[in-house]
């Protein structure tokens, strides 16, 4: 546990090497949902994870939660730890804590990891569902929104061959308290487009994408990766939206790739 900006922040550090890769979780899960990275790239690099305000063991305090306030927590967190520069991987929610922080301080990142996220701000559509799932939720509907959310967020080999990584994924989100979903899915709601700051992202990017995601499909991959000059667009078959915990082994091969290309330089 460490303090930063003006939270506890629950973070596992793990393994050794000069450019330390930093992992954000997606909505409503923690930072457990990096285990299949940490524990591969531990033998070789500095691997960070962790939980986002309010969820795994992580506080909060009384402000508003943003994605600005969270691409915020990011930046404090690496001052707490001394790192002035890192590669942070972000997956869905994570990826727009990373885009709102790669834009604002683009001085503090070696290179970025975008998986299945995306750039757009929520459709008025979009946001119609969010303030109603938080009606749900505030009226003892947790289960009801986990069950429904789970079905989209998993490809269909997933369901076929890994339950297991299923019902991982249904207990994070019940373990996540009310409070908490409601105010990120505010946040979530309310957060501002970054597709018009990508050009002026000049750092390696790996753009990663299931090819069954729907929440952000891979052709919002393509169009970041059409914006951002220095990127790779990855998609992974046999995946949804959860493409690192579906598909591990190419999900970190694909990962283990950029590093090794970031860090030569090339
Ligand atoms: C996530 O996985 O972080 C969320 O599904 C993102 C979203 O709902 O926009």
């Amino acid at each position: 546990m460490i303090k930063a900006n003006g939270i506890d922040i629950c973070y596992d550090d793990l393994g050794s090497g000069l450019l330390p890769v930093i992992f954000l979780h997606g909505f409503p899960f923690n930072k457990e949902a990096w285990a299949p990275q940490i524990n591969v790239l531990k033998d070789t690099h500095r691997v960070i994870a962790f939980d986002n305000r309010g969820f795994g063991k992580s506080g909060k305090d009384s402000e508003k939660t943003t994605i600005t306030l969270m691409a915020n927590d990011l930046i404090r967190f690496m001052d707490a730890l001394n790192i002035e520069k890192a590669v942070v991987a972000g997956l869905s929610m994570g990826g727009y804590i990373l885009l709102n922080a790669v834009i604002r301080f683009p001085s503090r990142f070696e290179g970025i990891v975008l998986c299945d996220t995306q750039c757009i701000s929520d459709t008025d559509e979009a946001r119609e569902k969010r303030y109603k799932t938080i009606e749900q939720i505030e009226k003892g509907g947790q289960k009801e929104f986990a069950e429904g959310f789970i079905p989209k967020l998993f490809g269909k080999k997933t369901f076929d061959e890994k339950p297991e990584v299923v019902q991982v994924t249904m207990q994070a989100i019940m373990s996540t308290s009310p409070g908490t979903l409601t105010a990120t899915l505010d946040a979530l709601a309310q957060r501002t487009e970054t597709c018009t700051g990508l050009k002026n992202i000049v750092k390696p990017t790996l753009i990663i994408c299931g090819e069954e995601d729907t929440i952000t499909p891979p052709a919002q991959s393509e169009k970041m990766h059409k914006a951002i000059l220095q990127s790779k667009n990855v998609i992974i078959p046999g995946a949804g939206h959860l493409s690192n915990l579906e598909q591990p082994e190419s999900f970190n091969q694909h990962l283990l790739d950029f590093l090794k290309a970031v860090e030569s330089g090339e």
